[in-house]
C-alpha cells in the first residue's frame, strides 16, 4: 500500500486557455498557442496514476460491423428555412449536435427562435431553452416576430442537471433542442465557473449524450472571439457534429450562415438571410445582392465573382489609396478579407510590379459585409487597388478572378469557367483572370493575363 501510494504521482497544476482550449503547465499572460492575451485558467487538476495500469483485459466486447449494414441515415427534420436546411446539407439529422457561432447581436438567437418555432408550428416538439435571457425578453422577441402563438417549449435555465432532468420527465423527447448559449450553462459535477473550458465542455458533453441517446437534434450557441473563432473551446468543435457560423457586418442587412465543419453534408454551401425588421428574411436569390447597384464605373471597384457551393454570388470589392505626405507609418485597414493576405498583394505589387505603396494608407473593403476567403479574390483585389492608385476606374461590367502567386504569376482557379457563365448570366462582358480558362460564354469576352504586371499595365497602360 505505502509502495503504491508513493508511486502515485501528485498531481500537477495546467492552465487552460479559455479562447482556444490550449493546455500549459505554467501560466502565463498571453497563451502561446492563440496570442490572446489573460485567458489562461487554472484546471481542475486530473488525477494521474503512473501505477501501471493493465487495459487488455476486464472490459466489455466491442462488437464489430460490416460497413454496408443498412441503418442509413435517420431521416433529416427540415427547419422550415429552407436557408438553413442548405446550408446544413438538407435539416437537422436526429441525434447530432450543432455548434452556431457568431458575433453578439447577428441573429443567431433570432435564427433559432424562427426555426424552432415552425418546427413546432408542424407537430414536433421543440425546446428552447435561455441562459442569457429572461423568458419575457424571449416572448418579446417572439411576438416581434409573429410567432407568439408557436407551441415551443421555452425556459430561462442554465443549471444542466436541472434542464436533463426536466426533459427526462416529459412524455417525449423534444425533436429538437436549443441551448443559448453553451457558455452560460453550469454543471454542479464541475469545478469553474460557466464560460471556463471545463465547464463548457463538461456541459456540452452531458447535453449531447443526452441528444444522442434520444434522438434529439441539439444546437448550441457558442460565442465568438475578437478574431472570430468560436471561443473557448475549439474542443467543442470536436465534439459537435456539425459547426456554424453565422456572419455578417451588424450594421449591414445581411447575413450569411456557413457550416464549417459536416459530418452529414458538404461544407460549401451557404445560407443567405436579410435582417429585416420582423426577423430574418430567406434571400433565395443572393447573386446580386454584395454589388453596390451603380451603374458608374469608379476608381478602386473591381467585382469578384464567387461561387458558395452551387450558387454565384457577385461581389464588389473597394480599395481606397490616400497618400501620405508626413512620415508617418501609414495605416492598412480591411474589412471582409485577411489582412495577411492584403499585405502579401501589397507585396507583391510593390517587388513584382514595381507599384509603390509604401507612403500610402491603404483601405480595403468587401461590399455589404461579405467576408472573403477564397484565394481566387487575389486578382479583384489587386485590380481594385491598382484601379484606386492610378485614380483609373476598370472597364464597366468586368469581372475579375485569380489567385495571386508570390513570383507575381496570375495562378488558376477553381470553377473558372463557370464563375464567367455565372456572371455573363448576370449581365457582365468582360472577364480578367488567369490565361487557362476557356472563356465560359459567347457574350462575355476574356482576357487571360500570365503575370501580375500585364494587369497592371492593363489598367494603368491603356491596353
Ligand atoms: P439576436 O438574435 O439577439 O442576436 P444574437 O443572439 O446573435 O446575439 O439579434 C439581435 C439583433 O437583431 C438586434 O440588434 C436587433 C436585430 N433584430 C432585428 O433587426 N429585427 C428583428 O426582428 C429582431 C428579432 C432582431
Ligand atoms: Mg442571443
Amino acid at each position: 500500500m505505502f509502495r503504491l501510494a508513493s508511486r502515485m504521482a501528485k498531481p500537477k497544476k495546467r492552465y487552460v486557455c479559455q479562447a482556444c482550449g490550449s493546455v500549459s503547465h505554467r501560466w502565463q499572460g498571453q497563451c502561446a498557442d492563440c496570442a490572446e492575451w489573460n485567458t489562461l485558467v487554472e484546471d481542475a487538476p486530473a488525477t494521474v496514476f503512473s501505477m501501471k495500469h493493465d487495459l487488455s483485459s476486464g472490459g466489455r466486447a466491442v462488437e464489430f460491423v460490416d460497413l454496408d449494414k443498412p441503418g442509413a441515415l435517420p431521416t433529416r427534420q427540415p427547419t422550415g428555412l429552407a436557408e438553413f436546411d442548405r446550408a446544413l446539407g438538407g435539416g437537422l439529422v436526429p441525434g447530432s449536435a450543432i455548434l452556431l457561432g457568431g458575433d453578439p447581436g447577428i441573429g443567431k438567437s433570432t435564427l433559432l427562435l424562427q426555426a424552432a418555432a415552425k418546427i413546432a408550428r408542424d407537430g414536433h416538439g421543440v425546446v428552447y431553452v435561455s441562459g442569457e435571457e429572461a423568458t419575457a425578453q424571449v416572448r418579446m422577441r417572439a411576438a416581434r416576430l409573429g410567432l407568439s402563438d408557436a407551441p415551443v417549449k421555452l425556459a430561462a435555465a442554465t443549471g444542466v442537471r436541472d434542464i436533463l432532468t426536466t426533459l427526462g420527465a416529459l412524455d417525449a423527447a423534444p425533436k429538437l433542442l436549443v441551448i443559448d448559449s453553451i457558455q452560460t450553462m453550469h454543471s454542479d459535477t464541475i469545478e469553474g465557473a460557466p464560460g471556463t473550458v471545463s465547464q463548457v465542455r463538461g456541459c456540452a458533453f452531458e447535453l449531447i449524450r443526452f441528444a444522442k441517446e434520444n434522438g434529439v437534434a441539439l444546437v448550441l450557441v457558442g460565442h465568438v472571439t475578437k478574431d472570430g473563432n468560436i471561443a473557448g473551446p475549439r474542443v467543442l468543435e470536436h465534439m459537435v457534429d456539425v459547426v456554424m457560423s453565422f456572419e455578417g457586418e451588424r450594421s449591414h442587412q445581411y447575413r450569411i450562415l456557413r457550416a464549417l465543419k459536416n459530418r452529414f453534408g458538404a461544407v460549401d454551401e451557404i445560407g443567405v438571410f436579410a435582417m429585416a425588421g420582423d426577423g430574418l428574411e430567406e434571400v433565395d436569390n443572393p447573386s446580386m445582392l454584395f454589388l453596390s447597384g451603380r451603374d458608374e464605373p469608379m476608381a478602386g471597384s473591381a467585382v469578384f465573382p464567387a461561387i458558395e457551393g452551387t450558387r454565384p454570388v457577385l461581389v464588389e470589392i473597394q480599395a481606397l489609396i490616400v497618400r501620405l505626405q508626413s512620415g508617418a507609418t501609414p495605416r492598412r485597414a480591411v474589412v471582409g478579407w485577411d489582412s495577411g493576405r492584403l499585405a502579401m498583394l501589397l507585396a507583391v505589387l510593390e517587388s513584382r510590379c514595381g507599384l509603390n505603396f509604401s507612403s500610402a494608407e491603404v483601405y480595403l473593403n468587401v461590399a455589404g459585409g461579405y467576408r472573403l476567403s477564397d484565394p481566387a479574390a487575389d486578382i479583384a483585389v489587386a485590380a481594385a487597388l491598382i484601379s484606386a492608385m492610378a485614380d483609373k476606374p476598370l472597364p464597366a461590367r468586368s469581372v475579375w478572378l485569380g489567385e495571386v502567386s508570390l513570383a507575381g504569376e496570375i495562378r488558376p482557379v477553381a470553377h473558372g469557367a463557370l464563375r464567367l457563365r455565372e456572371a455573363a448570366k448576370l449581365g457582365f462582358d468582360r472577364g480578367f483572370g488567369p490565361s487557362d480558362v476557356k472563356g465560359g460564354s459567347s457574350s462575355l469576352s476574356y482576357d487571360g493575363l500570365g503575370q501580375l504586371a500585364n494587369l497592371v499595365d492593363r489598367i494603368i497602360g491603356n491596353s
